[in-house]
């Protein structure tokens, strides 16, 4: 039986989650594929800590350039991540004729132009599956099973420290610091987690669907990014009273010529399935024109899900190079609609809103924030004040939230602004999307 050597880079999580699942699962992929894929070297700079694969310390070395160059590796693994050694030794990889792997999100939404610019330069492959998801094929889903279908939309839950965040915030009603500390001591976040709460993680994932959706590279500088950091719980539980749950949601949508892809906390209807991906699962909701809507659930990180993932890749690879190198792929994304389509500005798209005003608790504030946003063509669908006299917290000023039609965001912005200066509020109002 043929043999494909691979070569990882990055031995932490998912790195030796993939060397331990290659060892593990080296038989039944040999039965599946036809060809045999041996786990020839890896690399890191720390070959020391014991990683409980029980991987032949040979194998192990902290030159990466040495696994690159191997000739017995044909699949370089890259799980270092970020933008600086990683993308060195991917085009190093692919400048040597290597098929890559790798499961960087940030390299491909940053680089992706000059990464799979190379792979079609050097004719190799280039397989991303586990970017976005985690152990849920979504990138497959794109570039195969619904490869027959225009797509219409994609809403994803595409971050499992945000989503555990969220769910710890309206099942347990902690605050946002508490949630986001045990969502670390979990492991999900990322070594920064500012990219998981400030939406930056869902946006790379965003811009890597979209690309993939709509055959252009998505310039990460036209994404509208909102996080999480500032959500306060109250808005969580103001939202659950009203039958909906916030949810951190990638929005990719195509109409007509524009494209609109942006990253916000959401408000969704209990009843819409995005509302029961809880915890630290993802979900993504692809409408294809043919297709309608489709669903894809999974564990969006973790070692062994991603290196699920990462390993499926590895299998296609094998099996390109089995079938004499003839890759069944583009190599990266399909850049057909190149200067066709354009990106939607974050202020031009429309949404309803849950606006929460404080506002001062006098005759006719209500009144004036009404006609403010009735001028700017902002219709309001449902409003509720919560009583507050005597409670603690009582300084004068009511929650009143309301929830619009659809309305683009520039003019409710606006009537913000002027509802503000109409001096009836005491602090900032707090604007999120509804689905
Ligand atoms: N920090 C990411 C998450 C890991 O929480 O989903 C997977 O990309």
């Amino acid at each position: 039986m043929k043999k494909i050597g691979v070569g990882i880079l990055g031995f932490g999580t998912v790195g030796a989650g993939v060397a331990g699942g290659l060892l593990r699962n080296r038989k039944v992929m040999a039965e599946r594929l036809g060809v045999e894929v041996l786990l020839r070297r890896v690399a890191d700079i720390d070959i020391v800590t014991d990683r409980g694969i029980g991987l032949e310390p040979a194998l192990l070395t902290t030159d990466a350039m040495a696994v690159v160059n191997d000739p017995s590796v044909d699949i370089v693994v890259e799980l270092i991540g970020g933008t600086g050694a990683a993308k060195k030794f991917v085009l190093a990889a692919l400048d040597a004729g290597k098929a890559v792997v790798t499961a960087n999100k940030k390299l491909l939404a940053e680089c992706g132009e000059e990464i799979f610019g190379a792979a079609e330069r050097n004719g190799v492959d280039i397989y991303f599956g586990a970017s976005v998801g985690g152990g849920i094929p979504i990138i497959r889903v794109l570039r195969e099973g619904l490869a027959g279908n225009e797509i219409n939309s994609i809403h994803g839950i595409l971050n499992g420290t945000c989503n555990y965040i969220l769910t710890c915030m309206e099942q347990e009603g902690v605050a946002f610091d508490e949630a986001l500390a045990a969502a670390q001591q979990s492991g999900y976040a990322e070594a920064d987690p500012a990219l998981d709460i400030d939406g930056g993680d869902t946006a790379h994932k965003a811009i890597i669907l979209a690309s993939l959706a709509y055959g252009f590279h998505v310039p990460v500088s036209k994404v509208a990014v909102e996080g999480i950091r500032n959500l306060a719980g109250m808005d969580v539980r103001y939202a659950a009273g009203l039958g909906y749950r916030i949810k951190l949601l990638a929005v990719i949508k195509r109409d007509g010529d524009m494209v609109e892809v942006g990253v916000h906390p959401t408000l969704v209807p209990h009843g819409h399935m995005l509302a029961s991906v809880s915890h630290v699962f993802n979900a993504a909701m692809v409408n294809g024109d043919l297709s309608g809507d489709t669903l894809y659930y999974g564990r969006g990180a973790g070692r062994e899900p991603t290196a699920s993932t990462v390993i499926g890749d590895i299998g296609d690879i094998a099996r390109n190079l089995l079938a004499a190198g003839r890759s069944r792929y583009q190599r990266g994304v399909c850049v057909a609609n190149e200067g066709r389509l354009s990106m939607r500005p974050p202020e031009e798209v429309a949404s309803r809103y849950y606006l929460r005003l404080m506002v001062l608790d006098k005759a006719g504030s209500l009144g004036v924030m009404t006609t403010i946003l009735g001028r700017h063509g902002v219709s309001i669908l449902a409003a509720t004040q919560q009583e507050t006299t005597g409670l603690p917290d009582d300084a004068g000023f009511v929650p009143v939230v309301m929830l619009t039609h659809p309305a683009q965001s520039a003019s409710v912005d606006a009537a913000l602004r002027e509802i503000m200066a109409a001096e009836v509020l005491n602090e900032e109002p707090v604007k999120l999307r509804m689905i």
